[in-house]
């Protein structure tokens, strides 16, 4: 297989019709299945009432009717500024307006020009010669931990670039740190239960995604059905485009996003260790003509060696087994990447 030309060289040369291996399969096509609004407005979850001793208990109902309706919400009193929202979202763009060549210097290609890692800039990592592409390229990262962060591939122009995104980085941890306590308690685990699987290793991720225009946003996909990796996901958008969609009962809902609004979902981990639960939502990025837009996601993921397994104190003997078997952090994401891929999910391994 050849490397994939990025979408940005693809959208300036202006052709009319996508390269095949952009274009989707019968099947796949976003209107392939039936796609609605969502019918009610996406739930909003207030981390402050989240912790207050007075109001927590029915900011945790929200909670759960979110988890357990969409999958994906929305959070506010989450203190991260609008300005470093702003920050961050404006040197990604930034940094996506450079030169190819410029760009290049961060590629997510090492070497031989065949073997792709998964941090840096570029389209999807190849796995196999039949893949299709996403309509999108974009900037992967390794947050933490900070001596892993591989600097290579981190921008050095827009020079505010690095520092603005650690302290995002930075900032997103009480969000994750104030959700999986009160996951904990909804499930009557210890408060702790999930913030104990994490250690100092434990990685954090960042992908930022650049959609571009497309002329047939009929035939491709700007981002690949999937569920996420790791235990929480954070998501931070530019614009307004209609763009996300959740899978819900094999209809497509349309996510309604606006810059300055954090969402959250959460991933496989954190559905194993629910034991189901919480189920990891599948979703997707439908393409436009008009428009480019940016996103920002933010992956808590788990140490390599780490077992995943449903909590102990969720197991109750025959009644109520366990529904995924463990598996080790490090063999789950040798086969998220070939799942992921294909635009499948196959990497939990059901009981
Ligand atoms: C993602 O799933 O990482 C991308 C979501 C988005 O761009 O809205
Ligand atoms: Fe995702």
């Amino acid at each position: 297989w050849r490397i994939p030309t990025l979408v940005q060289e693809l959208a300036a040369a202006g052709a009319h019709e996508p390269p095949s291996r952009y274009v989707r399969r019968e099947g796949e096509l976003p209107a392939g299945a039936a796609v609605v609004d969502m019918p009610e407005p996406i739930p909003v979850i207030d981390l402050c009432r989240l912790q207050s001793a007075a109001a927590g208990a029915m900011e945790a109902v929200k909670l759960r009717s979110a988890l357990q309706s969409w999958g994906v919400f929305a959070v506010i009193n989450h203190g991260i500024e609008t300005s470093l929202m702003d920050d961050v979202m404006k040197a990604s763009g930034e940094f996506f307006s450079q030169t190819l060549e410029e760009k290049q210097k961060c590629s997510n290609i090492v070497g031989n020009k065949q073997h792709f890692q998964v941090e840096g800039y570029g389209n999807d990592q190849v796995k196999t010669h039949d893949q299709v592409l996403d309509w999108s390229d974009r900037l992967h990262l390794r947050v933490r931990p900070e001596d892993e962060r591989n600097l290579a591939t981190w921008p050095k122009h827009p020079e505010s670039f690095r520092n603005v995104l650690h302290d995002y980085a930075v900032k997103s941890e009480i969000i994750k740190e104030t959700i999986l306590q009160a996951m904990a308690k909804l499930m009557e685990l210890d408060e702790a239960y999930f913030l104990n699987q994490f250690s100092d290793r434990s990685p954090v991720t960042v992908r930022i995604n650049h959609y571009l225009p497309c002329p047939r946003p009929d035939l491709v996909l700007g981002f690949k059905p999937h569920s996420d990796d790791g235990v929480l996901a954070t998501l931070l958008v530019d614009n307004d485009l209609v763009a996300l969609q959740v899978l819900r009962d094999g209809i497509w809902y349309n996510v309604p996003t606006k810059p300055h609004t954090i969402l959250i979902n959460i991933g496989d981990f954190m559905e194993v260790m629910s034991n189901g639960i919480f189920e990891s939502p599948v979703h997707r990025v439908v393409a436009n003509t008009e428009k480019e837009r940016i996103s920002l996601a933010m992956f808590y993921g788990l140490d390599p060696e780490k077992e995943i397994e449903p909590a102990s104190d969720l197991l109750h003997g025959v009644k109520q087994p366990a529904q995924y078997k463990t598996v080790k952090t490090k063999d789950y994401m040798a086969g998220f990447y070939e799942h992921f891929a294909r635009g499948t999910r196959g990497s939990l391994m059901r009981a």
